[in-house]
Order: structure tokens, then C-alpha cells, then sequence
């Protein structure tokens, strides 16, 4: 009689769980790809990671909507997948009910150090308040010179040995470490400038210090590759920025480089297509209600304004797949077309896109917003402008293709972060 009763009693507490915890979350019916298409151990995660960055998840949630579940690997529970401008902005917000994915953090961790990008809750809090004053646009414009200076370095190093890089050559792989070289001094002085560290420990510094060199130069100058890749894919793009550049006569100062409209949209629009964290991952540390922009058809018929989660589910978030939904971005959404963002009425009203920088969620929003989008984006235009200046880039025949390893990575014949590129002298106008 006892050992049935400790038999049973344990079930039924596992089955009373099992119907309280279904109440608790509407994932049971969310819509997907149907489970038999999964692996067995892998779920369908392996599938998403196959084939080009992002790809799937585009795919699927041109399929099933802003908000789909998919299977996990080694049996964890469903993810979901989210997509809707609201309820992205509603997770990014909160950042103490939904935190980093437990599978980043020992990455980070051991890569950068336990830094700001790694911290989480009162330490992410008060990491981000001490650092957070090196970033302000104030501290940007008093970086402006030495940003400067060190693209015109790697200008006339290109300009004087006129580089020409042919096939099979690997300029990705070569700017990389030159950007890095160039301008390694710039995010310590500005912790120096600041005098405002004290508090952290000289570990938090030193790791704070790796992190912006591994967080600002691997996402700035990956996206710098696909910049020029772009314009060497499009000659009429490439001589209107030249043009626009050549014309303009100033210095490169913060300021002045916000009058050049031009280049302005084509860093937009390649932050928009080749966004430099392709995807992003949270867990929610307590159940929720979220709110959905648009409403979600689920398997059972019922369509859902907002979408009701269980603490621990964990949520991929496709930023890559937000900045190129045609039903938000039209038709063309997969195009590299600077001019959409200088047309009127090209673009959505800012309340039917995301919430962040430019209506994209290239750099995040909310509390964990990229600290260093000013930083980011002033480096790109003053880079970008100072070699198609005075470099023309050509496209080579290799086929090159897109993942998405923590960062977006191109790969040319199975190499990783290579991308062959053509230069040659620009002529002055
Ligand atoms: C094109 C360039 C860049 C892109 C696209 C980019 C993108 C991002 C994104 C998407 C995040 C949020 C990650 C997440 O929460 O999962 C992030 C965070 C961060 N980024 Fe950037 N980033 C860029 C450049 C930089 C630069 C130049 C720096 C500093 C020198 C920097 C430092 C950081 C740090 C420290 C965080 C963590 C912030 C926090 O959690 O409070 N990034 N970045």
C-alpha cells in the first residue's frame, strides 16, 4: 500500500505540474515547423544553422508568422522564435525578466571576460552606468580626431602600395586586423578621459577594455567588409558616394560628417542587410504576457493579441530577419537600395517598424543597447568615406556566403571571414 502511494504520488504531482504549467504558457498551440521535420537530437536548431545566416528563420517566419516555436536540441524545451516589433521591444526593455541565454554567457565569458556585455541584473546595471559616459555622443565628437588620423594611415597605406588584390587574395581577412591595429588606443583613452571607473575592480576594467575591442572592432569592421562589398557589387552606388565624398572639402569632424546624406544611407542600409550580430538570445526569469503587434494564428484557430510565457523559456530573437521582412520593408527588402532611405514615404512610419537606432534592430534597444553605436557608426562613415575617396573596389568571381557564427562571417570556398575584393586607384574629380 506504501510503495503504491509513493509510486503515484509523484505522478500525480508530475501530471497536476504538467496541466498547471500548459495554463501558464501558450506555447502548446504556437505555430511552426511541425515537429516530425525535426531531428531527433538536434531538433530543429541544426537546420537553422545550415545554409546561409538566417536563413530558415526568414523562411519560417515568412511561413508561420512574427512569432513561431521550433524544436531544441538535446531534448530542452521549445524555443521561440520572435520577430514582432512589439514584443521584441517589449523583452529588450526588461531586462531583469529576460536575460542573456544560458548557452552565450560561458562564451562570452571566456572570449572577452566578465565585462559589461557579459554581466547580468545589479552588475550589468552598475557596469553599464560607470562605462556609459566614454560612449556619450560628447565623448564620440572628442574621439573624432584620432579616428580620423587613423583612417587617413590606413588610406595611404592602401593608396601607397596601390594595393590590387585578386582572386583567392583575402582583403577581409587582411582589413580586419589592419583596423584593428589602427585604432587600438581609442576606447582606453576614452576610460582614461572619463576618470569615472572607479568602483570597478582592475579585473572588471581590464575585461570591460577586451570586451569594447572584441565587441566594437569584430562587429565594425565585419561590417565594413560587407560595405565594400556592396559597392563593388554596385558601380552606380560606388560613384555616388565617391561623388559625394570627392565634393565635399572639410575635414572629417563629427558634425561635418553628418551632412553627407549619401553615405549616411548606405551605412544605413548595409547595417540594415548585413547586421553585424545576426541574431540574439534571451530567457525569461519569470512568466509574462507579451504583447504582440501583430496577431498570431495559432494550430488550435484561436488568434492571440498577446502570447503568455512560462519562466525559463528561452526566445531566439532574428534581428537579421526583422531588418529584411518584406511585409515590413516591402518587395526589395532583401536589395541593397541606399536610396530607399532618402526617398519620402519609402519607408514604413516609424510605430509599424522596431524600436532602436534608424528603426532597425542592427544594435538592439532598450537597457542593453549596443554602448557603442556612436562609436560604431561614427568609425564606419569616417572609414568608409576615406577609402572610396580614393580606392575603387571591383568584385572578383568567388561566391560568397553568409553565416552566422555569434557574428556575421563571410565564407568563400568553406574559409571563414574571407572576402576577396579587386582595389584600385579611384580618379579625383
Ligand atoms: C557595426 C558595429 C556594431 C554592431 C552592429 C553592434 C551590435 C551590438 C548588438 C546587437 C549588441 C546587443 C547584443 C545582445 O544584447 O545580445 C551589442 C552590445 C554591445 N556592444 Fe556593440 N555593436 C557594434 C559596435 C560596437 C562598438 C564599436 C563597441 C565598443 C567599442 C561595442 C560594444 C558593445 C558592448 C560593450 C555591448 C554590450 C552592452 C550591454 O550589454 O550593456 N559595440 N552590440
Amino acid at each position: 500500500m506504501f510503495f503504491a502511494a509513493s509510486l503515484a504520488l509523484p505522478l500525480v504531482w508530475f501530471i497536476a505540474r504538467f496541466i498547471v504549467n500548459r495554463k501558464r504558457s501558450d506555447i502548446r498551440y504556437a505555430p511552426g515547423p511541425s515537429a516530425k521535420s525535426a531531428s531527433w537530437i538536434w531538433g530543429h536548431e541544426l537546420e537553422a544553422f545550415r545554409g546561409q545566416a538566417l536563413e530558415v528563420y526568414s523562411k519560417w517566419m515568412y511561413t508561420y508568422g512574427p512569432l513561431f516555436k521550433i524544436n531544441a536540441a538535446f531534448f530542452h524545451n521549445d524555443i521561440i522564435v520572435v520577430g514582432d516589433h512589439a514584443a521584441v521591444q517589449h523583452i529588450f526593455a526588461d531586462i531583469f525578466t529576460y536575460m542573456k541565454g544560458p548557452s552565450l554567457r560561458p562564451i562570452t565569458a571566456n572570449i572577452v571576460g566578465k565585462g559589461v556585455l557579459w554581466a547580468e541584473g545589479e552588475d550589468h546595471v552598475f557596469q553599464r552606468r560607470l562605462l556609459s559616459p566614454a560612449f556619450t555622443l560628447e565623448s564620440v565628437k572628442k574621439m573624432a580626431d584620432v579616428i580620423s588620423e587613423c583612417a587617413e594611415k590606413v588610406q595611404c597605406l592602401f593608396t601607397w602600395l596601390e594595393w590590387k588584390f585578386d582572386q583567392g587574395k583575402t582583403f577581409a581577412g587582411f582589413l580586419g586586423p589592419v583596423v584593428i591595429r589602427a585604432f587600438p588606443s581609442i576606447v582606453s583613452l576614452s576610460l582614461k578621459s572619463q576618470n569615472n571607473t572607479a568602483g570597478l575592480s582592475t579585473a572588471q576594467i581590464i575585461d570591460n577594455i577586451s570586451t569594447f575591442i572584441m565587441a566594437g572592432h569584430e562587429t565594425t569592421g565585419g561590417a565594413l567588409n560587407f560595405a565594400l562589398m556592396e559597392l563593388a557589387r554596385s558601380s552606380r552606388v560606388q560613384q555616388k558616394l565617391r561623388r559625394e565624398v570627392q565634393q565635399f572639402r572639410d575635414a572629417l569632424s563629427y558634425d561635418a560628417i553628418q551632412k553627407l546624406e549619401y553615405l549616411d544611407a548606405v551605412t544605413k542600409e548595409v547595417l540594415r542587410l548585413h547586421p553585424s550580430v545576426p541574431h540574439t538570445e534571451r530567457v525569461a526569469m519569470r512568466d509574462d504576457i507579451i504583447p504582440l503587434a501583430t496577431p498570431i494564428r495559432m494550430r488550435n484557430g484561436t488568434v492571440l493579441t498577446s502570447f503568455k510565457v512560462q519562466k525559463g523559456q528561452v526566445f531566439h530573437i532574428p534581428l537579421m530577419t526583422m531588418n529584411t521582412n518584406p511585409k515590413v520593408w516591402g518587395e526589395d527588402a532583401g536589395e541593397f537600395q541606399p536610396e530607399r532611405w532618402l526617398t519620402p514615404n519609402a519607408i514604413r512610419p516609424s510605430n509599424e517598424l522596431p524600436h532602436g537606432w534608424s528603426n532597425m534592430v542592427t544594435f538592439t534597444d532598450g537597457p542593453r543597447l549596443c554602448i557603442g553605436y556612436r562609436l560604431a557608426l561614427f568609425e564606419f562613415k569616417v572609414i568608409l568615406a576615406t577609402l572610396s575617396r580614393s580606392l575603387e573596389f571591383h568584385s572578383t568571381d568567388a561566391t560568397v556566403n553568409r553565416k552566422d557564427i555569434l557574428t556575421l562571417q563571410p565564407v568563400v570556398d568553406g574559409k571563414c571571414g574571407v572576402l576577396p575584393l579587386r582595389l584600385t586607384l579611384a580618379s579625383h574629380t
